[in-house]
């Protein structure tokens, strides 16, 4: 099956990207063998995503603005040739959720690694069975992991997928905690959430899409209100915007890199230093969520599993294997 929804848009993009100068019409109908009118009509669209042309009669057209979309032209040259993961890479301007999208082209045979992204989600999926605001601006993708792994080695996924997106933002300078089991938060809220769905098979994960949600180029005022309390954007907390593409391409990477562990036998232990070291729940006197259960107590350590373990006010130490922290202290005291 072929999964490319408008690969014309693509490499018109890649076009533009590589000009320094004008495209002419006769270039771009001669490259991708279309007639001036069809191409005037996907210039047309890319204006209805933030691309800004100046057309200088029979020069042609220069790119005055290249929107930060997370497209394969413009996330691939950021993205080392060895790295596994985003190639393919498909944008979408809206879909309902990339989570879902990928989860039926993994039934068509979409490859391992393949990244389905969007602009903006209009049914975006959170844990929990809740939903996740995803307007313009922010970096909403999926990637598919078809290298099946044990049922019991499930968590590391999302653990890891937690630290390439930490590491990532660490190194354009914005400084992000992870809260366990996945969350990323700057200066003491949320502005990244991730989901796995998986499809099992017996003790196996036949394959998995790692959806990562990152509130990145929109002010907080465009979250819902009842969640500003604790999550935040992180133009709003860095007073800047980042460049999506490029930070796309260095999660990829560094998603690499760590899943190369997972297939090598090692796992979350091997970088379970690095991840506790900028785990905000750590010390924390804590309320997690386990199921219908609530669990007090304090957040002591989390295991070479990812297992968060809590001691309880009586003294117990209960290990989780799964949950979710619905209060921290931490987040109370900023
Ligand atoms: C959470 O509740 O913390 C997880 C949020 C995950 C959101 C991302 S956005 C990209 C991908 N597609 C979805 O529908 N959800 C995930």
């Amino acid at each position: 099956m072929n999964f490319e929804e408008n690969p014309v848009r693509d490499r018109l993009v890649e076009m533009f990207a590589k000009a320094s100068g004008p495209v002419s019409g006769e270039e771009m109908s001669h490259t991708l063998g279309l007639s001036r009118t069809a191409i005037w009509k996907q210039i047309k669209s890319l204006e209805q995503v933030g691309f800004v042309f100046a057309a200088s009669p029979r020069v042609g057209y220069r790119a005055v603005t290249i929107p930060d979309e997370l497209m394969a032209p413009l996330v691939d040259p950021h993205l080392p040739l060895a790295v596994a993961f985003g190639r393919p890479l498909f944008w979408a301007a809206e879909r309902a959720s990339t989570n879902a999208t990928a989860l039926d082209w993994a039934a068509k045979g979409l490859p391992h690694g393949a990244v389905v992204t969007a602009a903006v989600q209009t049914g975006g999926k959170g844990r929990r069975e809740r939903s996740w605001v995803s307007p313009q601006g922010g970096m909403w993708f999926s990637v598919l992991i078809r290298q099946p792994c044990a049922l019991n080695q499930a968590p590391d996924l999302t653990l890891l997928a937690s630290l390439a997106v930490r590491r990532a933002l660490a190194e354009i300078g914005v400084p992000a905690d992870i809260k366990w089991p996945n969350d990323i938060l700057v200066a003491g809220k949320k502005v990244c959430g991730i989901l796995a769905q998986m499809r099992a098979d017996g003790e196996w994960v036949d394959h998995a899409v790692i959806g990562i949600g990152i509130n990145a180029n929109f002010p907080e005022e465009r979250l819902p209100a009842d969640i500003r309390h604790r999550a935040t954007t992180i133009f709003s907390a860095c007073g800047f915007a980042i460049e999506r593409p490029r930070v796309l391409a260095t999660i990829l990477t560094e998603l690499d890199k760590l899943y190369r562990l997972l297939a090598s036998g090692e796992g979350f232990a091997s970088v379970r230093g690095e991840w506790l070291a900028h785990c905000e729940t750590m010390g924390r006197s804590v309320e997690v969520a386990v199921g219908n259960e609530i669990v007090r107590g304090t957040a002591i350590d989390v295991d070479d599993q990812g297992s968060l373990l809590v001691k309880l006010a009586h003294g117990d130490v209960r290990r989780l294997h799964s949950g979710e922290v619905l209060f921290s202290e931490s987040e109370h005291l900023r």
